[in-house]
This record gives structure tokens, C-alpha cells and sequence, in this order.
């Protein structure tokens, strides 16, 4: 389904230039640097697709893939700390948080958390916006190939007993590398499946 069947279709700087929303849509949400452009890339097969960097508040606008006929790939700009001017990222955080809270064709969000951090604030403030919206999310622990096995266990424990505060959030949690493929194809296959 994904591989050869994307393309960049446009950045959107506020909300009068999303496109239709005619197709079913998913996100990608989190904070800055967790991983949102490079889990598109290792998604789609295509490296260099979404800009992914080692400098938080890479991606500044609402970035849109075309998947097939059907589908959105949503990848927006990070939450929390970011290198640029504050009241630059006031602006993308406001947009953020309409895209999240009005997008119709919404079919899930998910919500990116850095395996090594788990939830932290600023993650809990955005779940409880989606659960305000009823945007279903699905939590994607990212960077597990940072992590050793014996620490993943406690990390999940915390994970787990955050999200069941959360009326919105999909209990079944991924765990990705986007860097050694790890959960990608189940990810994948996740996406497949909403219409
Ligand atoms: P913003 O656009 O700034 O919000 O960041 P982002 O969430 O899109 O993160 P991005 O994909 O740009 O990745 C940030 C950094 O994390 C880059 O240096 C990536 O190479 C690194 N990274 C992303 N995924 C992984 C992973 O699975 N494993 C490891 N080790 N590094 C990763
Ligand atoms: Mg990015």
C-alpha cells in the first residue's frame, strides 16, 4: 500500500489551506524531535519525503502526503521546545491545536513519545484536547532501539497507566525504530485498515 503510492502534496500554514477533506486522514503528533518526519519516511519507504532533523521545531508547517487515492499522511510540527522565535511557535501551536480539535476527516491521531521520556506534560495536555474532540489517538513509542530491553517494561507500565485516564486514547500501544524498522510494518498495516 505505501511504498511507490506517495507523494508531498502541500505545507499548510493555517487553516484556510487545508486541502478537502474528502479523503480519511491519520496524523502524526508529538513533541519536537521525537520522531514524526522519520517514522513517515520509514513508513512510506522513501527517505527523504518528510525533512527529519536533529534540531527540535524541524517541521514548521501542517505537512500533507497523498497515499494512494484514498488517504492522508498528516505530519505536523511538534509541541514543547523548539528552536525558533517564541511567538513563531505560539502560531504553530494555535494551528496545531485547531487542526486537532476541528479536522472532520480525522481518522486517528497518533501520538509520538519518545520511548526513553513516556509521557510527559505537555503530551497529557494534548491527549486531554483529543479526548475534549473525541479524535480517537493511538500512542507510538518511537526511538526503541534506544532503549534496552530491561527498561521498557517500567517505561510501559507508565505509559499504560497514563492512557487509561484518557477516554479517547486506543489501548494497544506501538513500539517503532523508525531507524531499524522495528513495528513499521504493523504500523503500516494499522493505517491500512482505517477507512
Ligand atoms: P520536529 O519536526 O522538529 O517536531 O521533529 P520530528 O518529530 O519530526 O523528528 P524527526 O523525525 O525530525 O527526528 C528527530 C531526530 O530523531 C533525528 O535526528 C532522527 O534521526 C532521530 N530519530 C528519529 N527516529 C529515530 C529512531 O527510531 N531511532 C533513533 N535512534 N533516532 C531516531
Ligand atoms: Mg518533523
Amino acid at each position: 500500500l505505501f511504498v511507490g503510492d506517495v507523494d508531498f502534496l502541500k505545507g499548510v500554514v493555517a487553516m484556510d489551506g487545508l486541502p478537502p477533506d474528502d479523503r480519511a486522514e491519520v496524523c502524526f503528533a508529538g513533541r519536537s524531535n521525537v520522531g514524526k518526519s522519520s517514522l513517515i519516511n520509514a513508513l512510506t519507504g522513501r527517505k527523504g519525503l518528510a525533512r527529519a532533523s536533529n534540531t527540535p521545531g524541524r517541521t514548521q508547517e501542517i505537512n500533507y502526503f497523498k497515499l494512494g487515492s484514498e488517504r492522508f499522511l498528516v505530519d505536523l510540527p511538534g509541541y514543547g521546545f523548539a528552536n525558533a522565535p517564541v511567538a513563531v511557535v505560539a502560531k504553530w501551536q494555535a494551528l496545531l491545536k485547531s487542526y486537532l480539535a476541528g479536522r472532520v476527516s480525522l481518522r486517528r491521531a497518533f501520538v509520538l513519545v519518545d520511548f526513553r521520556h513516556g509521557i510527559k506534560p505537555v503530551d497529557d495536555e494534548i491527549m486531554t484536547l483529543l479526548d475534549r474532540s473525541a479524535v480517537t489517538f493511538q500512542v507510538v513509542l518511537t526511538k526503541a532501539d534506544k532503549v534496552k530491553a530491561a527498561e521498557q517494561d517500567a517505561i510501559l507500565a507508565q505509559v499504560r497507566e497514563r492512557l487509561s485516564k484518557h477516554p479517547a486514547a486506543y489501548p494497544e500501544i506501538v513500539v517503532t525504530s523508525s531507524e531499524k524498522g522495528e513495528g513499521i510494518a504493523s504500523l503500516r498495516a494499522t493505517i491500512a485498515g482505517l477507512a
